[in-house]
């Protein structure tokens, strides 16, 4: 039962909604740090790109991470909570050194990894927004759902690219986000 269907009138959090806040806090801390990850990854993968519309698209992208990293952090301060220190070191990390082996990996590897990562990125922003549903902010919902939905455009884009090339046939596939 969510805060707005007790009869009652207001009433503290049950505790099924507390548990289900837990997991969105914890879900929203991956998504933030993983926001940093894939921010700096993709600052490295467009400026190591030779064709133009790669460098503005893969900009762009940059870009929607980090917007989508600010709305995460609203959320998380939001919920009395905040990122994750182990999760940002990690990924600061992570983030780093793909950034970094871009000039080295060639043109498939980052756009295969971008591919994976994204339909990953479209899963975890659409249980986020089940969570939030079930831990009394709905309110988050549907910026969560637009958020899944421009991961997915994102997924298309890398998926688009990947197939493009015939490393394609060698790499397994990732489940398409639906
Ligand atoms: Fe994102
Ligand atoms: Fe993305």
């Amino acid at each position: 039962m969510t805060n707005t269907e007790d009869p009652v009138g207001i009433a503290a959090p049950t505790a099924t909604e507390l548990l289900y806040k837990e997991k969105l806090i914890r879900i929203l801390q991956g998504a933030y740090s993983g926001e940093l990850a894939a921010a700096y990854a993709y600052e490295g993968h467009w400026k190591a790109s030779k064709k133009q519309e790669e460098r503005e698209t893969i900009a762009r992208i940059e870009r929607e991470e980090w917007h989508h990293r600010s709305l995460v952090g609203d959320m998380l301060t939001n919920l009395g909570s905040g990122p994750d220190p182990e999760q940002e070191r990690k990924r600061n990390r992570i983030g780093k050194t793909l950034r970094a082996l871009c000039n080295v990996s060639g043109w498939f590897m980052p756009m295969y990894a971008a591919g994976r990562l994204e339909s990953y990125n479209v899963i975890e922003y659409e249980d986020a927004a089940n969570y939030a549903r079930l831990a009394g902010y709905g309110q988050f919902a549907p910026a969560l759902i637009e958020m899944a939905d421009v991961e997915r455009e994102h997924e298309r884009y890398f998926r688009m690219k990947v197939e493009s090339h015939f490393l394609r046939h060698i790499f397994p596939k990732w489940k398409i986000p639906q």
